[in-house]
């Protein structure tokens, strides 16, 4: 089948097999399908952060394992265990919490894509990453079928890292996730100007985990291009951090270099102005690749890219942000 319409990037390439799996039982008989057949297993969530460069020689399981659950209220410490199937969009698992006066994850509105996929990178916006709200997840073991449960240590959870992109690479799939929530609104609101624009939207009102999610929306809409309009996969890179001394060489240098302190002698730059400084902002490419106009960070397809073209495209960017800056970028969405 072909996956165009399953990837944000709207990219065309076929998979050998397809499942579309609904509940544990499912999955399982799936996964033992493709360990008689011997070939490989693609777990695909929302396909928000893939690229997919040439046609999948094996199983795509398309997790559609739903349910979210108010599991357990502690009166004492205001805390609230909401357990979410993989399959859940996350947007709406957010709306949803806010829903149920449950706080935490109002910062991760519109984020794209399942529950399933959250941990995977440590999602995360605004100032907050589901390692702050984490609680536990479930999943199986894709060789052996077994259910494994795992708390926030074992994940091993960094910036838009974790131990499923290391370690375990490829060995579970993620069937729920539970978040420990709290039952009293604490705004986070710390981000650049999150802070200013929410103040403004209340006006004279209280500020509400809603008009927090709200305005996160609202920011976002203006910042990212929507999917459905024009394809991507949000940020193509992560941002970068890099020594004290080079910090130093590049502020002097460039003073309006947009970093922020990340840990002892360490600085995070901001990749969409380094990509925006090296001219490729609102790049529109005869294959369809380009740059987002109003976000250097997001590569996109304007139509009829194919996954090569915009790894090409990134090669050419990194290439150029190397040259100038001596800083090597690396690629957020996995490649297929
Ligand atoms: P998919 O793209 O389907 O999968 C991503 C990876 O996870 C694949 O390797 C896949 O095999 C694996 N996977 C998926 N489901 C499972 C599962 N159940 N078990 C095991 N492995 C699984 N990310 C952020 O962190 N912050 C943002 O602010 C943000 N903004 C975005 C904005 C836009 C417009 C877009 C398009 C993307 C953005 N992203 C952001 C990236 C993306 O939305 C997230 O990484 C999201 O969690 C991906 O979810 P998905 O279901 O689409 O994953
Ligand atoms: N900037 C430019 N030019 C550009 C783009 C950005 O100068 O073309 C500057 C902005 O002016 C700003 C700074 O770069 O000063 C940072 O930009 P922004 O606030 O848009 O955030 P970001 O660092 O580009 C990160 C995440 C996003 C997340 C936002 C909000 C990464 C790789 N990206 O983007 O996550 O939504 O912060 O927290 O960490 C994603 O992972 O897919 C994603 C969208």
């Amino acid at each position: 089948i072909d996956l165009k319409s399953l990837n944000t990037m709207g990219l065309s390439v076929s998979a050998r097999f397809f499942a579309e799996v609904h509940s544990l039982e499912e999955l399982q008989a799936a996964l033992q399908w493709a360990r008689l057949q011997q070939v490989a297993v693609f777990p695909l969530g929302g396909g928000s952060n893939v690229v997919l460069a040439g046609d999948y020689d094996g199983l795509v399981i398309l997790i559609r394992i739903i349910g979210r659950q108010v599991l357990k209220v502690n009166e004492e410490s205001n805390q609230i265990l909401v357990k979410t199937g993989a399959g859940e969009n996350w947007h709406q698992l957010v709306r949803w919490t806010l829903q149920q006066n449950a706080y935490g994850l109002e910062n991760l509105s519109l984020i794209p894509g399942c529950v399933g996929a959250a941990p995977i990178q440590n999602i995360g916006a605004y100032g907050v990453e589901i390692k702050d709200v984490f609680h536990s997840l479930e999943g199986l073991d894709i060789q052996t079928g077994q259910i494994v449960v795992m708390g926030a240590e074992e994940c091993s959870f960094g910036y838009r890292d974790s131990v499923f992109k290391g370690e375990c690479l490829d060995r579970f799939i993620i069937t729920s996730v539970t978040f420990a929530l709290s039952r009293e609104f604490q705004p986070c609101l710390g981000y650049g100007h999150l802070q200013k624009e929410v103040l403004k939207a209340a006006g004279t009102d209280a500020v509400t985990g809603r008009l927090v999610s709200d305005t996160i929306c609202r920011i976002r809409e203006e910042k990212l291009p929507d999917p459905e309009m024009v394809g991507n996969a949000g940020s193509f890179f992560k941002n970068p951090v890099i020594n004290e001394q080079l910090y130093q060489e590049l502020s002097s240098r460039e003073p309006d270099l947009v970093a922020y302190p990340a840990g002892e002698g360490l600085w995070k730059l901001a990749a969409g102005w380094l990509i925006d400084r090296c001219g490729f902002r609102g790049l529109a490419q005869d294959n369809g690749a380009g740059v987002y106009e109003h976000q250097a960070l997001v590569l996109v397809n304007r139509g009829g890219a194919s996954g090569r073209d915009i790894l090409e495209l990134a090669e050419n960017i990194k290439q150029a942000v190397l040259e100038r800056f001596q800083v090597e970028l690396e690629m957020e969405p996995r490649t297929y």
